[in-house]
């Protein structure tokens, strides 16, 4: 699985396996029979390709089937047709059997419809017309033996795109192997008593997607008992806050997906206890406008941070990282598109950095950003192709950020620290005299000034005002010059 997935092409970072993908070209086996199904093998993989064939119902698998020798992986997919009710499937060879339904019309699955298939590990339920009453536990019933249900060893369930509202409590009771579950573009709204029973049954949950599930809170009680949840993607949902529910995952929890929510800021109680993260997309949130103090420094073991395609986001406070300085673990950052024009010099150690990228803002090339990219080495951490451009001041608007000289920046070498106050301790006795004789005599040109110049006011009126500096967004005209 890629998690390494770009602010550039923003996306997802949860990828479902696409193990249905994996054709089966080169020597074909054909075994005849079947509705029109292509049956192939190829070394120690038996593909069934029902996909885009009209098919309204399961068909009857070639007896030959469960004879064919040396099969591992079975992959059998029902993509793109009509089926409305998935009927109990015949028994086939192999020890890890993909199946998928996936962009279908099933609104009903039988009990007991994949008791033949106990190997099953993978199954594609998404795009499809299941609700919360479709889905009981007796569908995932393994075969009957000794007067009780065998479980089955699903491990990867993909119910996207369906109509659930709400799940059955008992739902997980034969798949105690489940580690992927992905609910998203369901009418959740809200978990209710019932599904929080229900997730929290799933004890070996690694990978769970609520993204558009249209929630805004999650119980406490859904993660308990979640001791190896990894990677939850929350995206596109109605949440103002990060739930703080999260922490009670905070460590096992690596990867957090939280793009497309209506959140205003992040603040130092938003990835509370989460210490174990080690990689955050917060991406395309149009309502997100600041990152204030210490809203990072729980995320003590973070490598990869996309904070990017934020388009109202302006702020990002110097204490951001507050405490994660001196063990530093980010080797990349992404702070594309967003509206930025000012970056702390001390935000972060710059140099530490292995990828940073910073495309899609309004740059102001002041000194503190020619810090960042020169003295700091900032400036050679971009990607090759996506070195940010300056945005003001006028005369620099269209040049590349690494392009700025620093000769206009005061006091600019390699002893330039971050803490440019000043302090009475630096002066010798004799500064201080020559100091205070250089006052007292600037005070006294400056009252014979006074004189003269209220002596020229009587005569002529003049105003002096004080030239400010535009910055003027002339980002994209550089760009498309
Ligand atoms: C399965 O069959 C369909 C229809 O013939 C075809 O379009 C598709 O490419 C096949 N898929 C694979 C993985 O071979
Ligand atoms: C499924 O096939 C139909 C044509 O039969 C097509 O219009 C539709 O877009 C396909 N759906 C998907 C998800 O590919
Ligand atoms: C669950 O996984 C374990 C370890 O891989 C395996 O031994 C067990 O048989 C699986 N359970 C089922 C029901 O397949
Ligand atoms: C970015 O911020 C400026 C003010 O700093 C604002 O005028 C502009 O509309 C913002 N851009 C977007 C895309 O929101
Ligand atoms: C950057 O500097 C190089 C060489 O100094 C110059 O050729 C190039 O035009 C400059 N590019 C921009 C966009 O400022």
């Amino acid at each position: 699985m890629d998690l390494y997935i770009h602010c550039e092409e923003t996306k997802h970072v949860l990828v479902i396996l696409s193990v249905l993908i994996s054709a089966s070209y080169g020597q074909a086996v054909e075994v005849k029979g079947g509705p029109a199904c292509d049956i192939t093998q190829r070394e120690d993989t038996l593909t069934v390709n029902c996909s885009r064939r009209d098919i309204d119902s399961i068909p009857t698998w070639p007896e030959q089937i469960n004879n064919i020798e040396q099969v591992h992986d079975v992959v059998i997919t029902f993509f793109n047709n009509s089926i409305s009710f998935v009927t109990e499937l015949g028994s086939v060879p192999g020890s890890h059997v993909a199946i998928s339904f996936k962009s279908n019309a099933i609104d009903n699955i039988d009990e007991d419809a994949f008791s033949n298939v106990p190997r099953m590990l993978y199954l594609d339920l998404s795009n499809n017309l299941i609700t919360g009453e479709v889905l009981r536990s007796e569908i995932f019933h393994g075969p009957y033996k000794n007067d009780v249900y065998d479980s089955i060893a699903l491990e990867t369930l993909n119910l996207g795109f369906n109509q659930i509202h709400s799940l059955d409590r008992y739902l997980f009771q034969y798949t105690p192997n489940l580690t992927r579950l992905y609910l998203n573009n369901n009418p959740i709204e809200l978990l209710d008593h019932v599904t929080v029973l229900a997730l929290s049954s799933a004890v070996n949950l690694e990978v769970l997607d609520l993204s558009k599930t249209d929630i805004d809170t999650i119980p406490l009680d859904a993660f308990r008992g979640l001791l190896n949840l990894q990677h939850i993607d929350l995206s596109d949902n109605r949440f103002t806050t990060v739930p703080e529910s999260l922490s009670l995952v905070g460590s096992t929890l690596k990867y957090l997906t939280f793009n497309k929510n209506p959140i205003v800021k992040l603040d130092d109680d938003s990835f509370i206890g989460l210490n174990n993260l080690i990689e955050l997309e917060v991406a395309e949130n149009d309502y997100l406008e600041e990152v204030t103090r210490s809203t990072f420094s729980p995320l003590r073991n973070l490598r990869i941070l996309h904070l990017c395609h934020n388009e109202n986001l302006r702020y990002i406070s110097h204490n951001a990282f507050r405490g994660l300085k001196d063990k530093w673990t980010l080797k990349e950052i992404y702070l594309d598109d967003n509206n930025l024009s000012e970056l702390s010099p001390d935000l972060m150690p710059w140099n530490k950095l292995e990828i940073l990228g910073m495309t899609g803002n309004n740059w102001l090339c002041n000194c503190d950003l020619a810090n960042i990219i020169t003295t700091q080495g900032a400036g050679s951490k971009f990607k090759p192709s996506e070195i940010p451009y300056c945005a003001a001041p006028m005369k620099l608007a269209g040049s590349l950020i690494t392009n700025i000289t620093v000769s206009f920046c005061p006091a600019f070498d390699k002893t330039f620290t971050s803490n440019r106050g000043f302090s009475l301790g630096n002066l010798s006795p004799r500064h201080v005299i020559w100091s205070i004789l250089g006052v007292a005599f600037i005070a006294l040109i400056g009252m014979m000034l006074g004189m003269l110049v209220k002596g020229i006011k009587t005569v002529y009126v003049k105003r002096i005002k004080n030239q400010s500096i535009r910055y003027v967004n002339l980002k994209e005209d550089a760009i498309n010059a």
